[in-house]
């Protein structure tokens, strides 16, 4: 397993272009199965949750190969298999993105249910009941969920129907996603209320409508989708990764920092920048023709003031980037308040920090943060994927060595992070604990033998 081990206390500058977005990435690698023809999509992170949806994909007869410009190209074989093992479903919850595709496309679908993971239980209700709205039967068998669009004249296929997708947290992403992909194929019109408002929604959407389907509204709470019954190939590029790109504007921050990225998201960022700004860091926008690929700067200097923030369905604060925004925040100049609203158990960072000597005080999904002067470099353990970036962004800040361990879980969402701080001055580098810990063997045997 590898570890990250990083110097803190450097200053981060200089210029990065920000990679595609995991996020929206997914649901659209999903969507190769809506149809037989050729998808391409450009601008694929490579993440581990990418290699693992292309495994999915494979497992169910759609090919998924890297082309020799590293576009992602997908097509997905008549009559291959609609079933989705829980072994593969369990290394990435996105794995569920397959569920509403292979129902409309294929009438039926076998997908294991995902189990909850770190951040929480991560129920998929949602997705069920806007399935079963579109007239698919649902059921459990053996940890896996079974689904099958009604039958008429012969013909398996979901029907276009209004359905709500409000749950107890707002709407669900990847809920939206399947159901929208579903009702892409559906006969007839279907109307999503309380749909997500996430960008990598509207991405999706932009990627049915190249395919030939037609949806209206994504972005807004409302989506319509009037139904075709059949999709085609598309040549897409997903959009930028507003996570990585406000984990990394985060890390200049932190270590005082100014840094320019290209190819930034900012018009998915606006809540991320209005806390940046309310903290004392500078977002100035260099180049914004685009403001989906805008070129902005990110200054810091000065002790950064305290602020309140709550997480909550975009275009609110992201859930996403609560933990990078934690990190920050331990070294503040007073008390800031944070509370997640989306996953309120998402907290696993706050231990590892109050290692490095942050103060925080938790109570249920509020932590108060008293900022602290400095923080202090330890081993910390990564847990998932953004508690992990968090820790890595207190080690940049913090005095001395900090090592982050279990760095698959930050792989699985951050291209080649270590290279990318690197390049802007951060002293941080992989190491295999494996080869550390042979090395050491000898040592720790002749030290052995010696005090024996
Ligand atoms: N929820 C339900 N029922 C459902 C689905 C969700 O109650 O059927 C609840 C969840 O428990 C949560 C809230 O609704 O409280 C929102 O969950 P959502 O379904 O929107 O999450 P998701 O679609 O499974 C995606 C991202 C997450 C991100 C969330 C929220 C992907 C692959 N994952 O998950 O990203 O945190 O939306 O924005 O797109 C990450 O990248 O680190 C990550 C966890």
């Amino acid at each position: 397993m590898d570890t990250f081990v990083i110097e803190g206390g450097r200053r981060l500058s200089g210029t990065l272009a920000v990679n595609g977005s995991k996020n929206a990435a997914l649901p659209l690698m999903a969507a190769a199965l809506l149809t037989r023809e050729r998808l391409v999509l450009r601008g694929v992170p490579l993440l581990a949750d990418i290699r693992n949806m292309q495994k999915l994909l494979q497992v169910l007869g759609c090919r998924a190969e890297r082309d020799g410009d590293g576009d992602l190209a997908m097509q997905s074989a008549d009559g291959a298999s609609v079933y989705a093992p829980y072994d593969i479903v369990r290394t990435m919850r996105a794995g569920i993105c397959v569920l509403g595709p292979l129902l409309a496309r294929f009438g039926e679908a076998r997908v294991s249910m995902p189990g909850g993971c770190a951040i929480g239980d991560r129920p998929v209700d949602l997705h069920l009941r806007g399935l079963a709205a579109l007239g698919a039967d649902v059921s459990l068998e053996g940890g896996d969920i079974l689904v099958r669009a009604p039958r008429t004249r012969g013909v398996h296929r979901l029907r276009g129907a209004r359905v709500f997708l409000g749950g107890p947290m707002g709407s669900t992403v990847l809920g939206t996603a399947n159901v929208m992909s579903a009702a892409a194929l559906a006969r007839g019109e279907t109307l999503i209320e309380c749909a997500a408002c996430e960008p990598e929604i509207v991405d999706l959407a932009n990627l049915l409508n190249a395919m030939g389907a037609r949806v209206t509204g994504a972005g807004s709470p409302r989506v319509l989708i009037e139904g075709v019954s059949e999709l085609a190939g598309a040549t897409h590029r997903v959009i930028p990764d507003r996570i990585e790109a406000g984990t990394l504007a985060a890390a200049a921050a932190i270590t005082g920092g100014d840094l320019v990225l290209e190819n930034c998201p900012l018009d998915a960022l606006m809540a991320f920048t209005d806390r940046l700004h309310a903290m004392g860091v500078r977002v100035t926008t260099l180049e914004g023709a685009d403001p989906m690929r805008a070129t902005a700067r990110f200054t810091a200097g000065g002790a950064l003031r305290p602020i309140e923030v709550t997480t909550q369905p975009h275009p609110g604060f992201p859930t996403d980037l609560q933990a990078q925004l934690m990190a920050l925040l331990t070294l503040a100049d007073g008390n800031s308040v944070i509370t997640e609203k989306i996953f309120p158990e998402r907290f696993l960072h706050v231990a590892e920090l109050s290692r490095m000597g942050a103060h925080l005080f938790r109570v249920g999904p509020t932590v108060i943060v008293s900022g602290v002067r400095r923080l202090v470099g330890a081993p910390v353990m990564a847990s998932d994927l953004r508690a992990s970036a968090g820790l890595v962004l207190a080690g940049l800040a913090a005095e001395g060595t900090t090592t982050v361990n279990r760095v698959y879980h930050i792989d699985r969402g951050y291209e080649a992070l270590e290279d990318r701080l690197g390049s802007l001055g951060a002293s941080i580098r992989r190491v295999d604990d494996r080869v550390e810990e042979a090395a050491l063997l000898p040592v720790v045997v002749a030290a052995g033998r010696a005090v024996a």
